[in-house]
Parts: structure tokens; sequence; C-alpha cells
């Protein structure tokens, strides 16, 4: 495939990378490339088969915009812009072109959802719950898309919201904590990524899933299927 890959910083040359590896064609803008999404026209955006997005939650939203206007299928790994989801899900979906999004593109950690999911009955059990993310210094929003998950999960599982707790500190590359507590013991559910390696894979397999597809996804949804 040919891909445009928005971002060049830590995820973002990553994704490049392991996209060459996989065989595919890229090309890479940066944000002196694409002040307000400028050099995302219809003849810019032609020749790729698929645009990937890991910038900043201040200029993902009018970068998904320009590729609803011109076709183009995206996916999604920037996070910070979900209060927007409904808005982007129908533009999106009334535009007949394809994206997929996520706060997480770990393989790993979307089993983790699975097991919290699952966790969410202590709720109704006499658990108390909390949600702990520890991510590098640097990141710009808190909570993470990753725990702000993890809490949507867990209430729409059981009807109750959990409070999330974020620390910010030397370069961690993202740790999510679920912990239930009842008087009688306590259950600690903790995904720890060692690299942002995982978030590159899974982002370019996720790609190649939306080559061609219209429609709104998830990738908790599809992640079965790379
Ligand atoms: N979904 C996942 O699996 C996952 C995993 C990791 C991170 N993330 C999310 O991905 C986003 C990026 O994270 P990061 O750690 O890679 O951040 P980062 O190192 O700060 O990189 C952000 C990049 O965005 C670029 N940029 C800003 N505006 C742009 C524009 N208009 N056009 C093109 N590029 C632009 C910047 O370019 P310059 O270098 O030119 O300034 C920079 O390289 C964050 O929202 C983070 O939460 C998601």
């Amino acid at each position: 495939m040919n891909l445009l890959i928005l971002g060049r910083g830590k995820t973002g040359s990553l994704v490049s990378e392991a996209a060459r590896e996989r065989g595919h064609e890229v090309s890479v803008l940066c944000a002196a490339d694409n002040p307000n999404a400028s050099a995302l026209t219809a003849a810019r955006l032609a020749p790729h088969d698929v645009v990937i997005d890991f910038t900043t939650p201040h200029t993902v939203l009018a970068h998904i915009e320009a590729c609803i206007r011109h076709k183009k299928n995206l996916v999604v790994g920037t996070t910070g812009w979900y209060h927007d989801l409904p808005r982007i899900k129908q533009l999106v979906e009334t535009s007949g072109t394809g994206l997929l999004y996520a706060a997480n593109f770990s393989v790993g950690v979307n089993l983790f959802f699975d097991v919290a999911r699952t966790a969410a009955a202590a709720l109704q059990h006499q658990y108390s719950g909390q949600i702990f993310e520890r991510h590098h210094a640097q990141k710009k929003d808190a909570p993470s898309g990753t725990a702000a998950t993890v809490q949507r999960i867990i209430k729409d599982a059981c009807g109750t919201e959990l409070e999330i707790t974020s620390f910010r500190e030397g370069d961690v590359v993202g740790m999510h904590e679920l912990i239930l507590d009842s008087p009688a013991d306590r259950i600690y559910l903790c995904h720890d990524a060692k690299s942002r390696r995982g978030f590159a894979e899974g982002a370019v397999r996720a790609a190649e899933w939306l080559a061609g597809k219209n429609g709104f996804f998830d990738f908790k949804d599809v992640w079965r299927q790379l």
C-alpha cells in the first residue's frame, strides 16, 4: 500500500518504520509541512490508500475533517478528541469513507480491555475500584485515552464510573492499572507497555485492514480479524 503518515514524533516515526518493514510505501508529513491541515488537499491525498495520524489533540480534528472531505480512509492513533466522537462518526457514515480509531493499538491492551470487562462483575459483589495510569512527562492529554476506555468499559458493564488517577513521570511508555478492592481481598490488573513498537505495528495492520472499507470502526472490535 501507499501510506501517508501524519506525525514523525515518538510514535509516528515507529509507525513509518513498521510500515516500511511490512513492505508499504511511506510518505510523512510533520507539523511544519502541514499547518492547520493545509497540506491535506485532494491532490496530495490522491496517491495514498490510507492515512495514519499520530499527531496532537489540537490538530487531529482538522486532519480527520480533511480526510473525510476528500474521502480518504484514515487510521487515527492520536487521542484527546473523543468528545467529538459522535459528530465524527456521523460525518464518516454519511460521507462513505472509512475511519478506524483506537486509544491503543496494542493487541495486549485490547486483551486487557476484555479482562477488565469481565472483572467489572466484582463491582456488583462488594468491591470498589480505581484506575491508575502512568505516562512520560511530555504526554499532553490526561487522563490517557486508554484509561478513559477502561473507565467506559467498566461503566457499560456494571454502571459504576471509576475514578482515574494520572501520573506523568520520566519516560514511562504507558502503564494502566485496574485495582478492585474488597474487605476480603484485592485484585490487581496491570498492563505495562515496554516500548511503542506494539502500538506502531497494530496501527499499520489496522491500515491494511481498513483499505477499501467504508464505515466507522473501533480497533477493539476488529483486532481479532487482523
Ligand atoms: N493509539 C495508540 O496506540 C497510541 C500510542 C501512542 C501514542 N498515542 C497518541 O498519539 C499521539 C502522538 O503521540 P507521540 O507520543 O508520538 O507524540 P509526539 O512525539 O509529541 O509527536 C507528535 C507529532 O505530531 C506532529 N504534528 C503536530 N501537528 C501536525 C500536523 N498538523 N501535521 C503533521 N504532523 C503534526 C509533530 O510534528 P513535529 O515533530 O514536526 O513538531 C510531532 O512529530 C498522542 O495523542 C498520543 O496520546 C496513541
